[in-house]
């Protein structure tokens, strides 16, 4: 949600700036800028627009500059136009800032701020965070302050709800760049007399592999050879600093179209690290010691909540199942957005997982941070070392997915089906799961990898069937049980890629409203992967062929749809802990393929973006 970066060092800034920004194009992509300072100069451009029109407006007239900060956008106030692209620069032109993050009180900064003769541009909160910090800087700091920018800039935030992550610079302090943090991600890379900073590791593109955190209520001023950090209250914060591995961050797009499509056929790898490590050496239970707790402590928990969004608590749906099945402990699951402020009666021995791919997303990490302050043990899955979610939670599991940058999220949540079938193994064992019950999942979890290969390999058929559906604008998908949140999942990759309205609903239940949408024009994709119950979905097929409706079926028993379903995805006959995982991916493929046959951009579509850091 918005991406960051900053360079202050001795090199040329704009293509470590740009490069930086096409990185995190993820996060946002509705329009980009950047601001360089070089000799009391202070050089603004910005666009509506892709990185990519910045970019070409940047050759057209270049600028040089060891120092600057850039931005690439997701609209919160103000509508997608150049004017509302950041960077935002006070009105005496001293100060310009990027920002992440949303100024809740800004409508009141914004009065008092023309009352003292300020003005805007823009409809956007973050100019009245820059102009407050000119305010700030000329009125309420004694010009012989020891560090006059850094202290403008804290006690500008003594001022602000809401929360940020922002870089700013000042032709009044040519060699400084101040950066901040509340709610919204920002790590310093670390250089040889440089520094980056960037939304997310990847924005430094491989140019440093040391790297601080910066953590919330910090303010950093970074020069070419220092950086200091301190709190709001000013504090002196130690610096720590980390070392970033790059081979875990790669992101290049080897020969595939799309990230989108490369994630989809990553699976198996992404499932393999996922597994690696983690199976006990009599091959009946998982090893989990990133949890971070021990066995005893895990017995006394006799609920699980987990929390997440989007694709994310759709694998929280998937790990109900699981759990509940072999474990045995009741689970509830909530959406974080709610969680966090509903106030929900938690049982005391209740175990609080949240599930989140980025480890940024501000609702999942507000509701961790909600469990912690109500004193439950939280413990978190994540795919990226080193977020937010990952450092504040008791304990965890990283997903080792590899990064995902397609916006639509694929390997990162069969990964995390994986890994939670991976828990729901090891307090099973801990409780009623017999140690035979136990070999038979483990070799089920060691079969996954092949068994999602064996489906990647049927990407011609399946692109084909979707040719035929590529412009129909309703769809429904249908699943019992365990299959129920995967055909959530696979409604949402759909709409979230191609724009075609579609709804997941467990199968049986769609005879209570949104069969009334059955017609010719609205197909039914209908996962039927389960012996005990495969019948019973069959009726329901039934009953929406004799409304004419037109019928995907994705199963492992094609026979039984013979006349039934117009296309049928044979799926190879798995074990039942991981049917949801292999059922994902004909899902992932169809709406991939019915996607771009419409001419979306699968790996950027519109309004969305990846890591969703504002409320
Ligand atoms: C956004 C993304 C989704 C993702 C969700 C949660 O909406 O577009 O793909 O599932 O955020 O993200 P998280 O990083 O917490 O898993």
């Amino acid at each position: 949600m918005c991406g960051i970066t900053g360079y202050i060092g001795c090199r040329d800034a704009t293509p470590i700036l740009i490069e930086g920004l096409l990185k995190l194009e993820y996060r946002g992509y509705d329009s980009a800028g950047l601001a360089l300072l070089d000799n009391g100069t202070l050089d603004v451009k910005k666009k509506k627009g892709r990185v990519s029109v910045l970019a070409e407006e940047v050759d057209k007239h270049p600028f040089r500059a060891t120092m600057g900060i850039s931005h690439t956008r997701w609209a919160t106030h103000g509508g997608v136009t150049d004017a509302n692209a950041h960077p935002h620069v006070s009105s005496d032109g001293n100060f310009a800032i990027v920002h992440n993050g949303i100024i809740e009180n800004y409508e009141n900064i914004k009065k008092f701020l023309l009352d003292k003769g300020y003005s805007f541009s823009s409809q956007t909160d973050t100019e009245t965070l820059v102009n407050l910090i000119a305010y700030h800087y000329e009125h309420r700091t004694p010009p012989d302050s020891e560090n006059r920018f850094l202290e403008a800039v804290r006690k500008t935030l003594r001022h602000i709800e809401g929360t940020y992550g922002f870089a700013v610079i000042s032709k009044l302090c040519p060699d400084e760049m101040i950066a901040a943090r509340k709610g919204s991600p920002l790590i310093i890379g670390v250089g040889k007399n440089e520094y980056l900073v960037s939304s997310d590791i990847l924005g430094f593109a491989g140019r440093a592999s040391n790297v601080i955190y910066l953590e919330d209520g910090q303010i950093a001023s970074i020069t070419r050879d220092n950086c200091d950090i301190v709190t709001v209250s000013n504090a002196p914060v130690d610096v720590r600093v980390n070392e970033i591995d790059w081979e875990l961050e790669n992101a290049e797009l080897g020969g595939f179209d799309t990230y989108m499509e490369k994630e989809i056929f990553e699976q198996p790898k992404a499932l393999e690290n996922a597994i690696r490590g983690r199976i006990s050496d009599d091959m009946s239970t998982a090893k989990l010691s990133g949890l971070n707790i021990t066995p005893n402590e895990l017995r006394q928990f006799d609920r699980i909540l987990f929390c997440a969004c989007g694709t994310a608590w759709h694998a929280c749906l998937a790990a109900e199942y699981l759990i509940e099945k072999y474990a045995r402990i009741p689970v509830d699951v909530e959406y974080a957005s709610e969680f966090r402020y509903r106030n929900a009666p938690l049982d005391k021995n209740t175990l609080v997982f949240v599930i989140s791919q980025s480890g940024e997303t501000i609702d999942t990490l507000e509701a961790l941070r909600e469990s912690k302050r109500k004193g439950f043990r939280t413990l978190a899955i994540t795919n990226s070392v080193g977020s937010t979610i990952s450092r504040e939670s008791d304990g965890g599991l990283y997903q080792y997915a590899g990064k995902e940058i397609g916006v639509a999220s694929t390997k990162a949540f069969t990964s995390q089906i994986a890994i939670c079938l991976l828990v729901a193994l090891y307090i099973g064992r801990m409780r009623d799961l017999s140690f035979a019950a136990g070999r038979e999942i483990v070799s089920a979890i060691n079969s996954l990898p092949r068994a999602v290969e064996s489906v990647l390999a049927k990407a011609s058929g399946i692109e084909k069937i979707a040719q035929k559906y590529t412009s129909y604008e309703d769809f429904l998908f249908l699943g019992r049980l365990a299959e129920f949140p995967i055909a959530l999942e696979g409604a949402l990759k759909l709409k979230e890629i191609s724009y075609i309205h579609a709804e997941g609903y467990p199968a049986a239940e769609m005879k209570h409203g949104p069969i009334a949408l059955v017609c010719p024009e609205c197909p039914s994709v209908i996962l039927a992967n389960s012996d005990d119950i495969s019948l019973k979905i069959v009726s329901n097929a039934q009953e929406i062929k004799a409304r004419k409706g037109p019928i995907i079926a994705v199963t492992d028993r094609p026979e039984l749809f013979d006349g039934i379903a117009d296309d049928v995805i044979a799926m190879p006959r798995v074990h039942e802990s991981i049917r949801g995982i292999v059922a994902t991916v004909p899902l992932q493929l169809l709406a991939y393929y019915i996607a771009r046959s419409r001419g979306c951009d699968v790996d950027k579509p519109r309004n969305l973006a990846k890591a969703v850091t504002v409320e």
